[in-house]
């Protein structure tokens, strides 16, 4: 009677250890994304998708990013720009369909948008691609690219809703008059002109970007500015028509 209750306890034992073992082995193949993915920082990601060495605090690239940039010939840049998400991919995030299908910045590139269904480790190795074409293994670490597939996976916007074809943004002036007051004009004044963009070309604040580039501002409003103080307001939990109502009262400042 008590040989059979130790073996029973022995058998019992033994199930348990291999249970835990191969809960051991369902985590050991977990990818690291899929891993790591609560700890991803969307935020973080859209400021990486903007200029990536001003905020992980690797060297500003000097060459091209090639042998991808040097497939095209339309966008003349050379050096860091090269390397920037935005060059390739838009602010709009639907590149040469959306804003950059024209003018100095049209390379043919196709956007990330549609990306955003694909599984999180599709995204994730398209963006390292390490020993690739579009390798980034060298400048971004296993973090920073994580961090640009939650932004790209939760954080992309379809630009239409928000901006229409000729750069007017759609959203309500009135809340984002309220917004703005309360989020961006203890820096950027009332005016949108305490802070000039450009110190060579006349007054660029706010409401001249905001014109200017809709899309890029719309971005920065969500995401914040790299290597600046700026906040970004997905990150202060406004929600993205907020942000869409900024942008429209910030085109009503001169
Ligand atoms: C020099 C231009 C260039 C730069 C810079 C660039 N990409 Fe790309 N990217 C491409 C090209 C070209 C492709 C391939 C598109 C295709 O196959 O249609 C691509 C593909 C992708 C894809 C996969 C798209 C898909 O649907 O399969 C993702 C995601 C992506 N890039 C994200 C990024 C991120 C994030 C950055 C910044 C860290 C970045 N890219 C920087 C040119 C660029
Ligand atoms: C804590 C201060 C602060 C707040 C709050 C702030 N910004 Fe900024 N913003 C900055 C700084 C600093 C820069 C970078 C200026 C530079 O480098 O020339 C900047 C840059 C910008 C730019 C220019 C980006 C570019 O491409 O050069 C725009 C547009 C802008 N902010 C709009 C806004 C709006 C709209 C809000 C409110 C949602 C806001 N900012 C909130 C400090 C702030």
């Amino acid at each position: 009677m008590n040989l059979k209750k130790t073996i029973l306890s022995l058998i019992i034992l033994f199930s348990i250890s291999l249970f835990i073992a191969s809960c051991e082995d369902d985590d050991g193949d977990k990818s690291f994304a899929e891993e790591n993915w609560s700890a991803a920082d969307q935020v973080r990601g859209g400021l990486l998708y903007d200029k990536f060495w001003k905020v992980n605090g690797t060297t500003e690239p000097t060459t091209d990013f090639d042998p991808t940039w040097s497939t095209q010939s339309t966008n003349a840049r050379t050096g860091s720009d090269t390397w920037r998400c935005k060059e390739c991919h838009g602010w709009d995030y639907i590149g040469d369909s959306g804003r950059y299908s024209e003018g100095s910045h049209y390379t043919g590139f196709s956007g990330v948008y549609a990306t955003s269904s694909h599984d999180i480790d599709a995204i994730f190795d398209a963006i390292k691609d390490e020993d690739g074409d579009h390798d980034f293994s060298t400048v971004l670490s296993d973090d920073d690219v994580l961090d640009l597939t939650k932004f790209i996976k939760d954080g992309l916007i379809d630009i239409s809703l928000f901006v229409d074809a000729n750069g007017a943004a759609i959203g309500d002036s009135t809340n984002g008059a309220t917004l703005y007051n309360s989020n961006c004009s203890a820096c950027h004044g009332a005016d949108g002109n305490t802070i000039d963009f450009d110190d060579d070309d006349g007054d660029q604040g706010v409401g001249f970007l905001a014109n200017d580039n809709p899309q890029e501002i719309l971005h920065k409003i969500r995401w914040g500015h790299p290597g600046s103080s700026m906040p970004s307001m997905v990150g202060s939990g406004l929600s993205d028509e907020d942000s869409g109502d900024i942008l429209t009262y910030a085109q009503t400042l001169q």
